[in-house]
């Protein structure tokens, strides 16, 4: 063993997460899923070896600060920033496109529309490919270059291997992405082409593709990079150390945000039992998580759920039934076996959140909503507002608590949507010969034709005005 593999081991191991299993891997392993049991692997830092690393709660929050306002590219990234949490030893070859630092918006319409005082939208489709995975990606693509492998591969709806295209090529490493064809918007898709990745369209739909990328990851060359992959939640889980210093360390008391694979809800479960552990905070946020109905495998297992004997988190059901054909247009999130369900499941009890679906009408409107926030997201992150919607009417959030919406892409993604939905023709595809179910433009915003002339076009404001 090298000296620098002897401290990497010093400082953390990858642990599965069942705890009747409990095996673990050297950091250095690459490993994806639990060898002994097939489960999930997570990160799990040594106490100690922690606290040396990160000292005192008030001069950590300090450093963290002074390192906001550096030049140094390590510190300008809103993950390596963090870097006393995040298992790599120094000095790491990081791989950045300057991701993270993204705006925390307040919503005063989406606010309104949920019935809440307040509502904050921290919005993570700001970061440098459009989506929330770059945080991730970063961590994941620093560690296959940690390994030396020579492919990156994902299966995606479109996000992850955007990002995965950009940092491989950001890092010189081939990328390979597996896309369900037929079922990426074209934003998404040209991301991945002008990055360099090899785009393979597969006959499928996203769980298939995820099942081909579990029998890649055998080859030795090749570097998965899907949120399995415990580095993946490891570069996102930053976003709520990054949220709380925007926050000036008061908690919120609820944390929303869209559930598909549901990496990013583990993630943040992470991040947060991470600074509370440390004494960064001195209470969880509710960690809650919003899936398409068409696609909620999990919202579905956690309605049937004894929440009592499971708040301890620990005592997780041992199997989820998947959705055989997920069906919704927010195709980000058209899943309907996520890899991640047990660790998700388990921030959000421990947390005392909720999982919950809405449907693809209230996924739209609530797009609309935030949208006349000035704020652009996809249908995706829209679940969110939609979600604290649901939770306000059901009491199970109260108007005068502290919220925040995690949107998780930028409006651009997926333009499609958004011109069907102004226009009136949004419509969810057909199940088994059915016809097309429509979804009402309740907040259209349709184009109008006017005449190429002065008049015409102040007649046209005035009618707006009026109507
Ligand atoms: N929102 C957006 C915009 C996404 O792209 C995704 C997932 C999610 C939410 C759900 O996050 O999977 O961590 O629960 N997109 C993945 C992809 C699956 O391939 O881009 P999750």
């Amino acid at each position: 063993m090298t000296e620098k593999t002897a401290r990497a081991a010093e400082k953390a191991v990858q642990r599965c997460i069942d705890a009747a299993c409990g095996a673990s891997y050297g950091l250095r392993e690459r490993v994806y899923v639990c060898q002994k049991c097939g489960g999930t692997l997570e990160i799990e830092s040594h106490p100690r070896a922690l606290r040396e690393a990160t000292g005192d709660p008030a001069t950590l929050r300090k450093r963290w600060a002074a390192r906001a306002a550096s030049h140094d590219p390590i510190d300008q990234s809103g993950v390596w920033r963090y870097r006393e949490l995040l298992p790599f030893d120094e000095p790491i070859p990081f791989v950045t496109l300057f991701e993270g630092n993204t705006p925390l918006y307040h919503g005063p319409r989406s606010a309104q529309y949920c019935g809440l005082d307040d509502l904050r939208l921290k919005h993570q489709g700001c970061n440098p490919t459009g989506s929330f995975k770059d945080t991730g990606m970063s961590a994941a693509i620093t560690q296959a270059v940690v390994l030396g492998a020579r492919t990156a591969v994902c299966a995606s709806t479109g996000n992850t291997s955007a990002s995965l295209a950009a940092y491989a090529g950001r890092a010189g490493l081939q990328a390979a992405v597996l896309l369900p064809r037929g079922q990426i918007s074209a934003g998404k898709l040209a991301q991945s082409l002008d990055y360099g990745a090899l785009v393979c369209e597969i006959d499928g739909n996203f769980d298939d593709c995820m099942r081909l990328i579990q029998e890649l990851g055998d080859d030795p060359s090749i570097y998965v990079a899907n949120s399995i992959n415990p580095f993946r939640i490891e570069g996102q889980k930053t976003v709520a150390f990054e949220l709380m210093e925007q926050c000036l360390w008061t908690v919120p008391d609820h944390v929303v945000v869209p559930g598909g694979n549901m990496g990013n809800s583990s993630a943040l479960g992470k991040g947060f039992q991470e600074l509370l552990d440390l004494g960064l905070i001195d209470r969880l946020p509710k960690l809650s998580v919003v899936q398409a109905e068409g696609a909620a495998p999990v919202a579905r297992l956690f309605a049937t759920l004894d929440i009592q004997q499971a708040e301890a988190g620990d005592n997780l059901p041992a199997a989820m039934a998947p959705v055989e054909n997920p069906r919704t247009l927010a195709t980000a999130i058209k899943i309907g076996a996520p890899v991640s369900w047990k660790k998700a499941l388990r921030a959000v009890l421990r947390s005392g959140g909720e999982i919950l679906s809405v449907s693809e009408q209230e996924i739209a409107d609530a797009k609309a909503t935030i949208g006349r926030d000035g704020i652009g997201c996809e249908p995706g992150s829209a679940t969110t507002v939609a979600g604290i919607k649901k939770l306000a009417a059901a009491g199970k959030i109260r108007a005068h608590e502290n919220v925040i919406a995690v949107l998780t892409g930028h409006l651009l993604k997926d333009t499609d949507y958004v011109s069907h939905y102004h226009r009136g023709t949004l419509a969810l595809e057909a199940k088994d010969g059915s016809a097309p179910q429509p979804i009402r433009g309740s907040f259209a915003n349709t184009p109008e034709r006017v005449a190429a002339n002065k008049s015409a076009i102040l007649s046209a404001m005035e009618k707006r005005r009026l109507s």
